[in-house]
């Protein structure tokens, strides 16, 4: 059980002395984060939330989970950002919708999008839940209006009522405001936590919960990162490793990291690790440019640029170990392809095979690179992989020299837009 760390194509871009030399500044950031001292200190609220988050609260979401599960054919979640990627991204690692099925609103403005949303309303029985921490964002702020407007339109009272859960600040924003004026049910985000870093607070657990995740696996998944990466000695914790290996390779013009990987479940893995890093790394002028593929897909897309373009990318896979499935390539007389030496064999060795020949290839290209082996994709690890890149861009960040818990570059086009809008 875990996540293991292949650093073989690392050789020659990375030694063990850059590691080692980070080792200071590694050991401060960790102090940052633990004892509160470093830039953003008051949205660290993460670091230790696994080991707080109560049992009864688990039992509390699994209740609601069952009596929503009773009464709705489906859920439609409202949120963008931080309040959208790790559901989308845990469902999806998941393998599609374990037992509901969820649809998202308010994480763009497609009216094409919410047409969809709308008619589902008034065809299935649906329960809402409605996310934002700020309660103002104008995405979700929208995407509510038109949703609660088409629920009261087929439901009311006690059955409308029930039927909106909203998840937002303690007693801040607009939603806060609607929550009390309407009574809908609601659950609090903790003011300590940033959004990009909400996954195991309500903002996740509720909507995950209704879809049928065993959260219990899924936080105790962060328990064990909570654990397992606090550890201070950098030769025995790859997520320290990981946040100054990436930082050493930033140091030598390798300026994007592109997530790359053969199970196209992670793809909205690579969407929230891409808000996570770059929205935390991003400023003043610094950070890496987090991209992701999915191969072997876009290896028929992307595979000249990654072998052969400008030499500024390294590249950090993430394969899975184990499957709970089976696809044995079948034996062909003829065989006209000539594929008959994988007969027999099980499709995803094949795969994992395509890893090797891709990581070997990409490295001799001069695109060096990284492998995070899971050992399952259930919902154990996938709380344990959002607790390490959680606890990786807080070390990388603070390496990097930046504030990881602000994102004062997202207020620019919303200024420009309310302007153009006309709104107060
Ligand atoms: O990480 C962040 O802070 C953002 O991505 C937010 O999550 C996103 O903008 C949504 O904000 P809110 O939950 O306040 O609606």
């Amino acid at each position: 059980m875990g996540i293991t760390l292949n650093k073989d194509y690392l050789k020659g871009y990375v030694s063990d002395a850059d590691i080692k030399a980070l080792a200071p500044a590694v050991l401060k950031a960790h102090r940052d984060l633990h004892q509160k001292t470093g830039a953003g200190n008051d949205f660290l609220g993460w670091v230790n939330l696994p080991s707080q988050v109560p049992d009864a609260l688990i039992t509390e979401f699994s209740v609601l989970a069952k009596e929503v599960q009773a009464n709705s054919d489906a859920i439609i979640s409202i949120g963008i950002g931080g309040s959208y990627l790790g559901i989308r991204s845990t469902l999806e690692f998941l393998g599609g919708q374990p037992c509901m099925p969820v649809y998202y609103a308010g994480h763009n403005m497609s009216a094409v999008d919410m047409d969809r949303v709308v008619k589902l309303i008034e065809q299935k029985n649906v329960t809402v839940v409605v996310i934002s921490k700020s309660g103002t964002t104008t995405e979700p702020a929208l995407a509510f209006r038109i949703v609660e407007a088409a629920m009261r339109h087929k439901y009311s009272g006690e059955e409308l009522k029930k039927r909106i859960i909203c998840v937002t600040d303690a007693s801040k924003g607009a939603l806060r405001k609607i929550v009390i004026k309407e009574g809908y049910r609601s659950y609090n985000i903790p003011d300590d936590v940033g959004g990009r870093f909400s996954v195991l607070t309500p903002v996740g657990l509720v909507p995950l919960a209704l879809a049928g995740v065993d959260i219990k696996a899924f936080v105790d998944g962060f328990r064990a990162g909570e654990k397992k990466y606090a550890v201070e000695d950098l030769s025995k914790n790859i997520c320290y490793q990981y946040a100054a290996i990436r930082n050493v390779l930033y140091a030598k013009g390798k300026t994007i990291e592109m997530m790359a990987s053969f199970y196209s479940n992670v793809q909205y893995l690579a969407e929230w690790w891409k808000q996570l890093y770059g929205e935390s790394e991003g400023k003043q002028g610094k950070g890496i440019f987090p991209a992701s593929t999915i191969l072997s897909t876009d290896l028929h897309s992307m595979g000249q640029l990654m072998q052969d373009g400008m030499r500024n990318i390294f590249e950090t896979f993430i394969m899975i170990e184990r499957l709970d499935v089976s696809v044995i390539v079948p034996n062909q007389p003829e065989d006209t392809d000539k594929f008959n030496c994988v007969a027999g064999k099980d499709l995803d060795w094949v795969n994992k095979q395509a890893y090797k020949a891709t990581a070997d290839a990409h490295y001799e290209g001069g695109v060096p690179n990284l492998c995070f082996t899971l050992d399952k994709a259930d919902a154990f690890h996938i709380g344990l992989l959002y607790y390490f890149f959680e606890k990786g861009v807080g070390i990388s960040g603070y390496i990097l020299g930046v504030n990881p818990f602000d994102q004062p570059g997202v207020e620019a086009y919303k200024t420009k837009m309310f302007a153009l809008l006309g709104k107060k």
